[in-house]
């Protein structure tokens, strides 16, 4: 028997692997370009940090986390997200010590032992940002706004912002009384009772129509908010609406990971069925001095890769037309191949993404070899051409081919094909 990847992990082969690079790619872009710093992390943690960090009445802790124990006994688990582990490494390095707020990103494979199911995987792939330090309402909309232009970069327009506030640590505590009471008059199973015991908000996601039919009139947080807090929370929104970032109030609101307050938001996609949330973040102003570090506040998110991937496929965004185009050069006959290999060399150098592929028996099969990979553009180099120390270039889509002297390749790269972008350049 064959042996296959593991159940719920997703693959991208070529020509899809470099689709989804540049999906990553460009989820990233925004917080680079607003000066977020990037930061390498480790793939497995003490599975102490997420029990602690996350909170054991998720899921994603309860019933998702891969952990083993290591041949030291150390009791470890991959990491299922990454906001956690920022905030250790952060407390762990003393980041703070410079001075607040810390801005960071991140991005990896996160692991989730979920079912597997189209969007939903056991590897998923994230790009994280993470403020820590500072509390601002423009802050917490700067932080949706990378958000919402990551995913517009990548062309996405059918998705919303759902935006909401989960109170501080003053009104939480009120509104979790009020909820509970509420809960207790429902009729739940056993397991949920124990869920509004150990957290009552996480009862209110519970997807079942007969819980949901229930919770038609539960109270909700924002209704609840302190005046500090709906003052704070109405500031955000201000910001979002004088920038022209749409969204959505979702006072039902609930996220997977309990360590959220105040300002907590999701990305939701309409075309991708019952996994529409393409990414998802918040404000948690306990979860650094709750794992031992400075008492301050951080806001952040994570966009699912994979999600947005699909999202641009159910969208109909043609994510090749984006990519940088790429060449081959092909030598006619073994001969030739000394000169070809030196200017592929060169036109690396200068940038141009080339795939060499050394002695063609003929041009009909040089061409051939040139249309499996994709090429735009074909360098050939063949008897006439290196007698005439010329190259040919061809496009490949209309078969034009012109002859050009091999010391003008460059510039007739650059000037005549790329009609002044650099399209043919890795960014
Ligand atoms: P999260 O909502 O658990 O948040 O995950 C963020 C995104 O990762 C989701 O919106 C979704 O697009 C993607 N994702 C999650 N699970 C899967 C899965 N099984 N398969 C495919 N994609 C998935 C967090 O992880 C927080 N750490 C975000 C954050 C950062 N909050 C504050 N800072």
């Amino acid at each position: 028997m064959t042996i296959q990847a593991p159940k719920g992990v997703p693959e991208y082969v070529p020509p899809q692997g470099d689709e989804f690079r540049y999906v990553r790619d460009q989820l990233a872009t925004p917080a680079i370009l607003a000066g977020y710093k990037y930061i390498e992390l480790p793939y497995f943690e003490d599975v102490a940090l997420y029990t602690k960090g996350i909170g054991e009445s998720t899921d994603v802790v309860s019933k998702e986390m891969y952990t083993f124990t290591d041949r030291g006994d150390r009791q470890l688990a991959l990491r299922p997200e990454g906001t956690a582990g920022v905030i250790r490494s952060v407390i762990e390095n003393n980041l703070t010590q410079n001075g607040l707020p810390i801005k960071i990103w991140y991005a990896g494979a996160f692991f989730r032992a979920e079912r597997p199911q189209k969007g939903r995987y056991r590897q998923l792939q994230q790009v994280g940002i993470e403020a820590i330090g500072a509390e601002s309402p423009a802050l917490d909309a700067e932080v949706i706004a990378l958000g919402y232009e990551a995913f517009r970069r990548i062309g996405l327009t059918k998705f919303e912002i759902q935006l909401t506030s989960l109170g501080d640590s003053t009104t939480r505590p009120h509104y979790r009384e009020v909820l509970t009471s509420f809960l207790s008059k429902l009729d739940l199973d056993s397991e949920t009772q124990e869920r509004v015991k150990l957290n009552p908000l996480r009862v209110l996601d519970d997807k079942r129509p007969e819980i949901q039919k229930q919770l038609v009139d539960a109270p909700l947080m924002i209704n609840y908010l302190s005046d500090e807090s709906k003052q704070y929370h109405e500031s955000v929104k201000h910001y979002l609406l004088e920038a022209g970032i749409p969204f959505v109030d979702a006072p039902r609101l609930v996220r997977g990971l309990d360590y959220y307050t105040r300002t907590t938001f999701e990305f939701v996609h309409s075309g991708l069925g019952a996994q529409s949330g393409i990414g998802g973040g918040g404000r948690y102003d306990q979860l650094m001095g709750s794992l031992g570090g400075k008492d301050v506040s951080g806001i952040g998110f994570g966009l699912g890769v994979d999600r947005a991937y699909l999202a641009c496929e159910a969208e109909g965004i043609d994510i090749r037309q984006a990519l940088p185009k790429s060449m081959v050069l092909l030598s006619i006959g073994e001969t030739h191949d000394p000169y070809a290999f030196k200017l592929a060399q060169e036109l690396r150098a200068n940038g141009f993404i080339v795939d060499y592929q050394a002695h063609a028996k003929n041009l009909k099969s040089g061409l051939k070899n040139a249309d499996r990979l994709h090429a735009a553009i074909a360098i050939l180099v063949g008897d006439d051409e290196v007698a005439a120390n010329s190259v040919s270039i061809r496009m490949m889509d209309s078969g034009e081919q012109i002859m050009v002297l091999a010391t003008n390749l460059i510039l007739e790269l650059s000037n005549r094909l790329t009609l002044g972008s650099n399209m043919w350049k890795e960014a």
